[in-house]
């Protein structure tokens, strides 16, 4: 009887492992701006404000249309909706009553200053690598941040994920705070890359799957991952056939991660709000340190892939059909899209994505090209980028099998190779909410 429990609480517990599910951010939404402010000059407050930025704490701490940092976003997560909790100065409603040694709890440990155990859906398993010199000055910079007595609402969780008890064996299982440490084999840009990749801009929270029952749960190796509430793929970073960039000449690299747009592809999504809201403010330094690690992740093909690639496998088609949904593609194709991505794919450079020869079109895990089609989409707006160009939503436009033949075509024209998908998976993602 005992294991029988023992084993159902750890089952719970390998689920909770997934509520370090992520929000997703809409793109609409205007936060109020923080100046860019150099990383390594300045004052303590200036280089607070710098790495609230990297650490993108106004991106879940703002509700739409609220004041900076006065909580109340909703976080979906398969377990329920997390509430953003009011960090502002408010001696009452936010944190204006905190010492630094409560923040540091809260960032390195996962612990609220009343000692209660904080979900994952905070990334303090990411902050945790933070050093005590920039947990304190994000304090600083938190002390100067106007004071909003809105009061906290609680989150609003099936059970059992609203018991915080759970989250000791969650803790147990997954989490060993732990600054960041130097290695010494790599040089200083590289660990300043590793030191923000896999701390305060906690790439792994999306880009690492979480929610297999049992395996990997709490994984931070960046193999990619499914973000199943948004109906969004984050890619692996390791895989080359995914958003690994190897190969990438390094000014592309920095240019996307930057102002969302590089000469070959472009943010979406989740990762549009990632560079809109943080990325865009940080150094050109901090961007190459971050682009210097990346580059360097070791080269691996992801299980996610492979997993999603199982379950998504379109049936085999023969030469003559084939040939029949290419020619039927082509002409949806040169109809609807090749105003803007070219008669051949080639798009314009950082302007219309170019199709041919594009990784994201071509990923086993065509969540993100079908959402995109039915959705339509935007690049994130940064400095660089103030207006950029949209992809009109064709949900209302083509019927699943017209989805289906169009993005079947571009998977497979122009030299593209990747399996054919069908109007049910169309389906699928036209009747999930596509918000
Ligand atoms: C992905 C969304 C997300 C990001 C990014 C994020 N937070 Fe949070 N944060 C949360 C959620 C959700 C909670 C509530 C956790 C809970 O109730 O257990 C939280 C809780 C907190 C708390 C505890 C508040 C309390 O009253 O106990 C602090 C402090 C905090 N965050 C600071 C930050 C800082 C500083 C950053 C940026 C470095 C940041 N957060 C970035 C989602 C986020
Ligand atoms: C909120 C979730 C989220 C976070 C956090 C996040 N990403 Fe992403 N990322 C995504 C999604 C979803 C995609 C797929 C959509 C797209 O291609 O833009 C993506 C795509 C990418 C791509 C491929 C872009 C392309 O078109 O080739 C790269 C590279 C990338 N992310 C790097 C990063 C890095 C580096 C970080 C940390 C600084 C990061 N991401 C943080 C969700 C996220
Ligand atoms: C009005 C111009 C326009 C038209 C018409 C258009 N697109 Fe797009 N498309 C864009 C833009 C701009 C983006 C980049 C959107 C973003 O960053 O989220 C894009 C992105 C995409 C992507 C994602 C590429 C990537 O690298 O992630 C796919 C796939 C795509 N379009 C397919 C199509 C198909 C298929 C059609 C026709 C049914 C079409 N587009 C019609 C402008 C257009």
């Amino acid at each position: 009887m005992k294991r029988i429990l023992y084993s159902l609480l750890t089952s719970i517990l390998l689920v909770l492992a997934g509520v370090a599910g992520y929000g997703y951010f809409l793109l609409d939404e205007h936060l109020p701006g923080t100046p860019a402010v150099d990383a390594n000059t300045g004052g303590q407050v200036a280089r607070g404000a710098y790495l609230a930025r990297a650490g993108n704490c106004m991106g879940c701490h703002t509700m739409r249309g609220g004041d900076a940092y006065a909580g109340g976003r909703v976080i979906q997560s398969e377990f329920g909706n997390f509430l953003t909790p009011n960090i502002t100065a408010d001696v009452n409603y936010g944190i204006g009553a905190w010492s630094a040694e409560d923040f540091w709890q809260a960032l390195h440990n996962g612990k609220s200053k009343d000692g209660r155990m904080l979900y994952p859906a905070f990334p303090f398993a990411n902050y945790s690598q933070i050093t005590r010199t920039d947990s304190d000055a994000l304090f600083a910079y938190f002390k100067t941040v106007k004071p909003v007595a809105r009061e906290n609402q609680p989150h609003d969780l099936r059970f059992p994920y609203n018991q915080r008890i759970l989250l000791a064996f969650w803790r147990a299982l997954y989490f060993r705070p732990g600054v960041y440490q130097n290695n010494t084999q790599q040089t200083t840009e590289w660990n300043r890359g590793a030191y923000l990749v896999n701390g305060l801009a906690h790439c792994s929270a999306c880009h690492s799957s979480r929610n297999v029952l049992g395996a990997n749960g709490g994984s931070h190796d960046l193999s990619g991952g499914a973000l199943p509430m948004v109906n969004w793929y984050a890619p692996s970073l390791l895989a080359q056939d995914e958003a690994g960039v190897l190969h990438w000449q390094p000014a592309q690299l920095q240019a996307l991660l930057k102002t969302g747009v590089s000469q070959h592809s472009v943010a979406s999504g989740p990762m549009a709000e990632v560079v809109a809201g943080s990325l865009q403010y940080l150094t050109a330094t901090d961007i190459a340190a971050m682009g210097t690690y990346l580059q360097a992740l070791p080269v691996s093909k992801t299980a996610a892939a492979d997993m999603l690639d199982k379950a998504l496998k379109a049936p085999e088609l023969g030469k003559e059909q084939m040939a029949m949904l290419m020619q039927q593609g082509a002409s949806l194709y040169k109809t609807h899209c090749a105003d803007c991505h070219g008669a051949n794919g080639s798009g314009v450079a950082s302007i219309y994505p170019a199709l041919a020869s594009n990784r994201a079109v071509q990923m086993q895990n065509a969540t993100n090209p079908l959402r995109i089609i039915l959705a339509g989409g935007f690049a994130p707006a940064t400095e660089a980028n103030p207006r950029p160009y949209g992809m009109p939503p064709f949900g209302p436009v083509l019927s699943d099998a017209e989805v289906a033949i169009v993005l079947s075509y571009v998977r497979n024209a122009w030299g593209n190779q990747a399996s054919v998908i069908t109007a049910a998976e169309v389906n699928r993602y036209r009747t999930a909410p596509l918000d």
